[in-house]
């Protein structure tokens, strides 16, 4: 699998309609309602840092890994420019080495887990996420749900012809994996007017609710709630985006 190389210089514009701010102040919501006191958050598959800046520039002292070179280089540049200052390390997180323990907070948002597709590993970032958490210290993450990556991305494509990019996302579900194969093609055009192609191939493991809490539970997590769609409701069987607040 190539993912999020090339990608990662196109990523930013197809997710200009995700509100970020919104995600922000949701994640906000989350910690106010647990009553955690947060000041360091250490945030897995950080990406090009959209929740990251934003969480950095409210004054928290967040570490940010992510696995891509390039997301990261896209991540540094958005950092400099907005004059914020940030700490980003290149590591794949199922074998994560990070070694400030007590932490108050981790984070990963927008569906990083799904690239982990076999059940030990996840369940060992679960572990390390555990003993790297204070007592009383919050795990927030969020999924994409079995429900979308089998229905609603399912054996579907999907397009778009912007004026800059235009793609075609070819989607294969393995119902017996529980894997969904994407097969992304991107046309940029260039300053010439031309269009660049490229390809990239992403898979990711579509978890059932269920699933996700017994490897949590593995882990040492006793208090697991789960919320859909960015409300402090529990899920529905149509909820895209389920998102998992655990606390030690
Ligand atoms: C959908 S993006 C989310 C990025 C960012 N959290 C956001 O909200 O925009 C998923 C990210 O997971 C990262 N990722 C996938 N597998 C990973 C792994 N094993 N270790 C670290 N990062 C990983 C990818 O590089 C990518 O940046």
């Amino acid at each position: 699998m190539n993912q999020y190389s090339d990608f990662a210089f196109v990523y930013d514009e197809l997710m200009n309609e995700v509100d970020y701010d919104n995600w922000v102040k949701y994640i906000e919501d989350i910690i106010k309602s647990e009553n955690v006191e947060v000041q360091n958050i250490l945030e897995l598959a950080c990406g090009t840092g959209n929740l990251t800046i934003p969480l950095t520039k409210k004054n928290y002292d967040i570490a940010g890994i992510d696995i891509s070179e390039e997301m990261l280089q896209v991540a540094r540049e958005k950092g400099e420019k907005e004059n914020v200052e940030l700490v980003l390390l290149e590591q794949d997180i199922v074998e994560l080495d990070f070694d400030v323990t007590n932490l108050d907070c981790i984070l990963c948002g927008c569906d990083g887990f799904n690239y982990i597709t076999y059940d030990e590993d996840l369940e060992g970032v679960f572990s390390k996420c555990h003993e790297l958490l204070k007592e009383n210290g919050i795990f927030i993450f969020d999924i994409s749900s079995y429900y979308k990556l089998s229905k609603v991305l399912g054996n579907n494509m999907y397009g778009e012809n912007r004026e800059e990019i235009a793609y075609m996302w070819q989607n294969y579900f393995d119902d017996y994996e529980n894997l969904v194969e994407m097969d992304l093609a991107f046309f940029v055009k260039g300053e010439d007017g031309r269009f660049d192609k490229f390809e990239e191939n992403h898979l990711q493991r579509a978890y059932k609710n269920e699933e996700i809490i017994e490897l949590l539970k593995n882990a040492g997590f006793e208090y697991i709630k789960t919320y859909g769609d960015f409300k402090l409701e529990a899920p529905k069987e149509d909820s895209e985006r389920v998102f998992f607040v655990c606390k030690k």
